[in-house]
């Protein structure tokens, strides 16, 4: 329930999962991380977040799935508490968290969620923090989440924690996403690639080279030069993926790639396409369908 618009106590904000238009490995660092450059996209598949301030110090989080941990092995309770500790004012959080994004899927929802706790008590804390600064606090907690304080088209680099706008903005494309009800753990996938290339810094001119050929992709619709360097060794572990693959080229997606280090997958094409696949019963019998849309920075 909120107060006033201008002095809410409660804020409820969907947090939006992510595919990645692009995932390149450039190599391992010495901290251990491996060196991205990534191009990020918000569709509309999201959680719903609703975070509240309290006087008693304290944090709860309730979740509408039993399954996942609701201390600090959750990563909303974590932001909420670096959140806190940078603050530095004694008060209490309370989440409830509605899951809809399938956990462990490269979908983002984790991270996401974690956005959405840091971007809602930042309001309710009369901004306190830059978006800067708050993408500092969401470094901490994963590569990955600062870019969902963002959203949009967005690219990554360093361990995909530097978020830039994407020069590209994919406005409305639908998307069919398909998850085969398992989980990749990311750690992992990382290994599975061993990454032996001393990890180097991509220049403006390599960074130009890659926008001009995802403006392409784009505006040309062709959906199978995108790139994503999990997708071999990922495949080759699980192969029913490869199966899924094959349906969805088979009912006529354009272009079909893993996001992030999976397990889901994303279709391009023909609306009317990805639309009967995500009804036919050989698709729905290996995998969950979610025709969502690409949604723009908030
Ligand atoms: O940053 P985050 O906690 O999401 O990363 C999870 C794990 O994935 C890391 O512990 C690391 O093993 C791996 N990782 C990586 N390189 C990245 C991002 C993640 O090796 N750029």
């Amino acid at each position: 329930m909120s107060h006033s618009p201008a002095n809410p106590v409660e804020i409820t904000l969907p947090a939006h999962a992510k595919i990645n238009w692009w995932l390149e490995i450039l190599g391992k660092r010495p901290d251990g991380y491996h060196e991205l450059f990534t191009i990020f996209q918000s569709i509309s598949l999201a959680d719903e977040v609703r975070v509240g301030l309290r006087a008693a110090p304290g944090i709860e989080l309730d979740l509408s799935d039993p399954h996942l941990p609701s201390g600090p092995g959750n990563l909303a309770w974590r932001a909420a508490e670096a959140f806190l500790q940078a603050w530095g004012e004694p008060r209490g959080v309370k989440i409830a968290l509605r899951k809809h994004i399938p956990a462990g899927a490269g979908l983002g929802g984790g991270s996401s969620d974690a956005a959405a706790v840091l971007r809602a008590l930042n309001r309710l804390a009369g901004e306190p923090f830059s978006r800067e600064r708050l993408a500092e606090i969401a470094a901490g907690l994963g590569s990955d989440v600062p870019f969902f304080l963002f959203g949009g088209t967005a690219v990554g680099l360093g361990r995909g924690e530097i978020v830039r706008p994407s020069p590209v903005q994919v406005v409305d494309e639908v998307i069919l996403v398909v998850w085969p009800r398992f989980a990749v753990p990311t750690a992992e996938a990382y290994r599975w690639i061993q990454a032996v290339r001393k990890a180097s810094r991509l220049t403006e001119a390599d960074l130009d080279t890659r926008m001009r050929a995802f403006r392409r992709v784009v505006t040309e619709r062709r959906w199978c030069d995108l790139r994503n360097d999990f997708q071999a060794a990922v495949f080759s572990r699980f192969p029913v993926l490869q199966a899924i693959r094959h349906r969805l080229h088979e009912a006529g997606a354009g272009g079909v790639w893993l996001s992030g280090s999976g397990s889901a997958l994303f279709a391009l094409g023909p609306s009317e396409a990805l639309q009967e696949a995500a009804k036919s019963p050989r698709l729905t019998e290996l995998a969950g369908c979610f025709l969502v849309r690409t949604v723009g920075a908030y």
